[in-house]
């Protein structure tokens, strides 16, 4: 087992530093992100004994979570980070029952330190006033504040 554990470390190494001489800057984001599932395998490791669905891209997921709230009487959905309200909208017209809740909560002042790649702290600063404004017929409410700021009720 520690044998197939060191040539898996070695491939993986090899793999990226593959990865890195032949990628642009945008796959130097994309090598990011990958590290980001390998620090969330590395988490599930020791918290979870699923196994992890898998999937294409973004919207994929959200179309599977969709249908598993799809008997819910009451779905309540709250989202971290709104920035434009792409994915707020998405789930706004997927969620079809008529008392769904949708919550977004966002700073709005874009990001409070340096993410991955170009996103510099204060990247995808979004002024509210730019979003289509949200109302009771579309289930959506907007709250401005910094997630360090939410508080266990
Ligand atoms: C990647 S964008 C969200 C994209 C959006 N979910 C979509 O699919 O279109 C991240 C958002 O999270 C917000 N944000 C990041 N860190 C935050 C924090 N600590 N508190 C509040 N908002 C934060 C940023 O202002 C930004 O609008």
């Amino acid at each position: 087992m520690r044998a197939l554990v060191q040539q898996a470390k070695i491939h993986l190494r090899r793999a990226a530093l593959g990865a890195g001489r032949i990628v642009g800057p945008h796959g130097s984001q994309q090598l990011a992100s990958a590290y980001g599932l390998y620090e969330i395998g590395a988490w599930m490791r020791d918290h979870c004994s699923r196994t992890p669905l898998i999937v294409g891209e973004e919207f994929d997921v959200y179309l599977v979570a969709a249908e598993r709230m799809a008997t819910a009487s009451r779905p309540l959905y709250l989202e971290f980070g709104v920035f434009q309200g792409r994915s707020l909208r998405w789930w706004s017209s997927h969620l079809m029952q008529p008392n769904a809740q949708l919550i977004g909560f966002d700073s709005f002042a874009g990001l409070p330190h340096d993410w991955i790649g170009d996103f510099d702290k204060g990247a995808l600063a979004t002024p509210p006033a730019s979003l289509r404004r949200p109302t009771r017929r579309t289930r959506r409410w907007l709250v401005r504040g910094h997630a360090a700021h939410l508080r266990r009720a």
